[in-house]
This record gives C-alpha cells, structure tokens and sequence, in this order.
C-alpha cells in the first residue's frame, strides 16, 4: 500500500508522498496542495478529524474540488478549505475514490483483443462501469515517444465519440478490430450510475484538475454508457465473482478484468480472489500496481519498481508496463506477451 493510501501512516507522510510520488508531472495545483498540507499543521488538524482511510489526499482534495474549490496556489486553497470544512467533511465520509478511467481500456485491448472470443467481460470494482464498453470506443496507438507510426482502432459501426489515445512501444499486438463482446457485467461495493447527475459530477471531481482530456473523455464516454446499460452487481467481488461468472452466457470466453482495484484490498482477499481465478472457467486481466498482487509479482522477472506504473498481467503473467491513466503501454518480450494470450490458463 502506497504511504498516501495507508491509513497508519501520519497524515503529513501521506501528503508529502502524494506530492512527490503521484502528483509531481501530474498535476501543478496537487502537488502543491499536498507539500503544503504536510508542511502546515493547521491543515494537518483539520483532515486528522476523519477516520484514517478517509485522510486520503485523492479524497480530500476531490472532495474540496466537488465543493467548487478553485485552482490555486496553498495559500489560496487553505482559506478556502477551513471556510468549506464542514461541506468537505460530509462528502469524504460518504463518498470514496473511484475514478473511474475508460482511458484504462487502451491497454487493455490488445490483450483482449488476442483472447478468442466471442468475449463474456466481467469488471470487478467496475464503478461506473465505463471500462465494461471497451468495445465502444475508437483507439489511436502512436509508437515510441509519441512521434511514431498511428495505428487507429475503431468499433464496427464507425468511429466512437470516445477517442482513446495511448502511447505503445515494445511489440504490442495492437488488434485490427475490437473484440466481440456479447455479454458483459460488474461488480463493485458501491456502483455509481452513469444516469445520476450526483454521482457523475463525483467522477467528474475525482478527475485531476489539469487533466482537461480525461474530462472531456468523462462526458462522453458517460453517454455511451447511457446508451448500452450494464449491470454492475452491488457487493464484494470475493462474495459476487462465482455467481456471476456462472451467468455468463455459454459458448463465450468468460473474462475477468479489474484495473486499480486489488490495492483496496488486504493480502488475504488478493490471494483468495487469485486463487478463484485459478480455479474459475475464465481468462483473468489483472491491471494493478506492481506491487499489489502477489500472484503476479512472482512471474515476473525484475523485482517491483517504485515506479508508477501498473504491471498488465494475464492469467498471472506478466505482459505489460502501463501507465495507470492508460496513456501509455510497454509490452514485454514476444516470448512472454504472446505465449500467454491463446494458451489458455497458466
Ligand atoms: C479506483 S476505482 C477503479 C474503477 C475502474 N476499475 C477503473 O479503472 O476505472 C476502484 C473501484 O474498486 C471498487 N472496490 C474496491 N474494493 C472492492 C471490493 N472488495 N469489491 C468490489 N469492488 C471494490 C471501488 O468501489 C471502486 O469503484
């Protein structure tokens, strides 16, 4: 668990780290929110209010931004979150981190891509629900540094109003077609609605402030949604994964996804939830820090990095370096990549 997610580390830690891990390169307005928390003890006081897991910066912060808090300096940002404590206060304790990043699906596609289908997709901790409409979306893959040959992927009717841009180096098997998805269903403790203004305007907060494209993404990938509904099932994905895995329809290539969940979980609910996917008719599509599952980090051959980025793993083994928005991909040797996608389990 990152310091800024652990709700033993003090709250002055967890800031700083925020700033100098996750937020630096990312966002101008965190980082300098978070270096002036975790130097000002006032600030420090009034977060310390709320329970442990709840002190959490992406919260906070979301939280102040869903209040109207402006783009500003600390100072700034400070005044305004001591006048609005009690607003910023109630919404952290109801609500919870769960961006919710359909940019995601750039790197899961070539993956899912490469699994014969026809494809049966299960999300667990799918919140809204946006990754479940993969198959919705237009891609467009630049090599290298972003300066390379485009690959454009589209769905069968034409070009989606969701365009999905991910940087690919390595010999990624971008697909020339998405796949064909004929069921598809989630899992999540608390669902948000694509159809509640509420809760799109909190993914809309959860979003970080200079990241004016995932916005934009935001809004129209919710109207795709609104136009394929999905069910997502309400409850813990160890409780909800055997039943629903057994409603999918047969004859289709059950597969399991999540991205950026397994880290809310503890070491005992990872290893439980591997081990069904061990024993489960089903691919599993684990995108998740690279420390978070053990499962995965004992197929891979360098040690964890401090680095942000996500390992991609199928069925345990790893298969790509991915940026956690899904901006970018690095797939691993041939050997590795392409021997797991059609094999079967490992
Ligand atoms: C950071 S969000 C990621 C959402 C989505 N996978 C994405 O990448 O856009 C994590 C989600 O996992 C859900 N979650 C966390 N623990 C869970 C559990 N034990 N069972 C089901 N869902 C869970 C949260 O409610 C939240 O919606």
């Amino acid at each position: 668990m990152r310091a800024s997610t652990d709700p033993r580390a003090a709250t002055a830690d967890r800031y700083r780290q925020f700033a100098e891990v996750e937020a630096r390169g990312m966002s101008a307005c965190y980082e300098a929110w978070a270096s002036g928390v975790a130097d000002d003890p006032a600030t420090v006081a009034l977060i310390d209010r709320l329970p442990g897991p709840k002190r959490q910066p992406n919260l906070v912060f979301s939280a102040s931004r869903f209040h109207g808090a402006p783009v500003s300096d600390y100072e700034a940002f400070a005044a305004w979150l001591a006048a609005h404590w009690a607003e910023v206060e109630a919404t952290c304790l109801t609500h919870a981190t769960q961006t919710n990043e359909p940019g995601r699906c750039a790197v899961l596609l070539p993956a899912l891509a490469a699994i014969p289908g026809p494809l049966a997709l299960i999300e667990v901790g799918a919140s809204a629900g946006l990754c479940l409409h993969l198959d919705r979306y237009s891609y467009r893959y630049t090599a290298g540094d972003g300066n390379g040959a485009v690959r454009m992927v589209h769905p069968a009717d034409g070009p989606s109003p969701v365009l999905l841009d991910c940087r690919a180096t390595g010999p990624v098997p971008i697909p020339d077609r998405l796949p064909n998805v004929v069921w598809r269903a989630g899992i999540d403790l608390n669902p948000l609605d694509v159809n509640d203004d509420a809760d799109v305007a909190w993914l809309d907060a959860l979003i970080w402030p200079e990241h004016a494209d995932r916005r934009a993404r935001l809004r129209a990938a919710v109207e795709v949604a609104r136009a394929g509904p999905v069910e997502i099932v309400r409850g813990d994905l160890n409780e909800e994964i055997e039943a629903l895995v057994a409603r999918a329809p047969a004859g289709a290539t059950v597969v399991v996804f999540h991205t950026a969940v397994l880290a809310y979980l503890d070491e005992e609910a990872t290893r439980r939830f591997a081990a069904t996917m061990g024993r489960l008719p089903v691919r599993w599509l684990s995108n998740e820090a690279q420390k978070v599952v053990p499962a995965v980090i004992e197929r891979m051959r360098t040690a964890p990095a401090d680095s942000t980025d996500f390992v991609l793993a199928l069925d345990a083994e790893p298969i790509a370096f991915t940026q956690p928005h899904g901006r970018r991909l690095h797939w691993l040797a041939p050997s590795l990549a392409t021997g797991s996608l059609t094999t079967g389990r490992v």
